[in-house]
């Protein structure tokens, strides 16, 4: 695998391509706004900044890494010698099965399909292509660049050689790649969200306050981050559209979305990126 590109260069995408050109990859960073392309180059460049100034990288480095990444608005332009394609774009379904259809056209008949989905079933998402023994789940983490995990999901049709060369793949931008059926929410959103809809229940029933509860998980429970945090972090409406996923695949109550976060997410207050959610950034 030589070619890789990466759709969409919002939050997990700029860091899928970031990674994959410094371990050598010649990347297309694929986007339907020009200006979601400009500000993921952006960002690009001051991450590399801060990993020179840690000298984890030179300023040739720097300058190869970037001269490896090509953006496209064109989506047929940007896949047309891929390898490997990373789709990273906004978690939803319609977009991303109508992604999918035109990638099946555009892609070269080897071109494996990943998802980084966090929700949406690999499955699915293979059944509207020609190929879907190509396609699986890549779960990357944010941040790309500094998370070791890779969620490795196998759909229905996935075959072993597929299977086989994401993991190989993985391995060689230094990450270790883990592999996980396809059912809602894989592994690490069925366990990570009932975690913090709890800690949203006890905030909504008044056992303790934000700190409080973000407290006890961190001091109590060595969580970097407490769970409240991190659902500001990962999006108040990406926590519920993941929660409304596994309610509706399993049909089990126990995954109901808390009402304070149907309200919050109603209100605007989605977290970081909002300015607003159980903090104020
Ligand atoms: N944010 C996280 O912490 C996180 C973690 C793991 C996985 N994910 C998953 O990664 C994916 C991307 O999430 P994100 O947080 O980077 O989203 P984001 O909103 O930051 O970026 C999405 C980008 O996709 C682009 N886009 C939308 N439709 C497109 C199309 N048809 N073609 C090309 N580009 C298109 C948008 O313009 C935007 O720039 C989602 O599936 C999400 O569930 C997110």
């Amino acid at each position: 695998m030589q070619y890789i590109s990466v759709i969409g260069s919002g939050t997990m995408g700029n860091g899928i391509a970031h990674t994959f050109a410094q371990f050598g990859f010649e990347v297309s960073l694929v986007d339907i706004d020009d200006a979601a392309l400009t500000k993921a180059m952006a960002t690009i460049g001051s991450n590399l900044d801060r990993q020179l100034k840690k000298d984890t990288i030179t300023e040739a480095d720097k300058m190869h890494i970037l001269n490896r990444i090509t953006t496209f608005t064109d989506l047929a332009d940007g896949v047309h010698r891929a390898d490997l394609v990373v789709e990273a774009a906004t978690e939803n379904e319609e977009i991303k099965l109508a992604l999918f259809k035109e990638l099946d056209k555009s892609c070269p008949h080897h071109t494996i399909f990943a998802s980084n989905t966090s929700s949406i079933s690999i499955t699915k998402i293979a059944s509207v292509t020609q190929r879907p023994e190509n396609v699986i789940g890549m779960h990357f983490m944010n941040p790309v660049p500094v998370m070791k995990l890779v969620e490795v999901i196998k759909g229905y049709s996935t075959s072993t050689t597929t299977t086989n060369s994401v993991i190989a793949l993985s391995n060689k931008i230094d990450k270790v790649s883990i592999e996980v059926n396809d059912y809602p929410g894989f592994v690490a959103n069925r366990i990570l969200m009932p975690m913090i809809n709890e800690a949203i229940y006890t905030l909504f029933e008044g056992v303790a306050d934000v700190e409080a509860i973000d407290a006890v998980m961190k001091l109590g429970m060595a969580h970097p981050m407490g769970p409240l945090q991190l659902a500001d972090f990962i999006g108040l409406d990406v926590c519920l559209a993941i929660l409304r996923v596994l309610h509706d695949g399993f049909g089990n109550p126990k995954y109901a979305p808390c009402p304070l976060l149907v309200n919050m997410v109603m209100a605007g207050k989605l977290g970081r990126k909002a300015g607003q959610g159980f903090y104020t950034y």
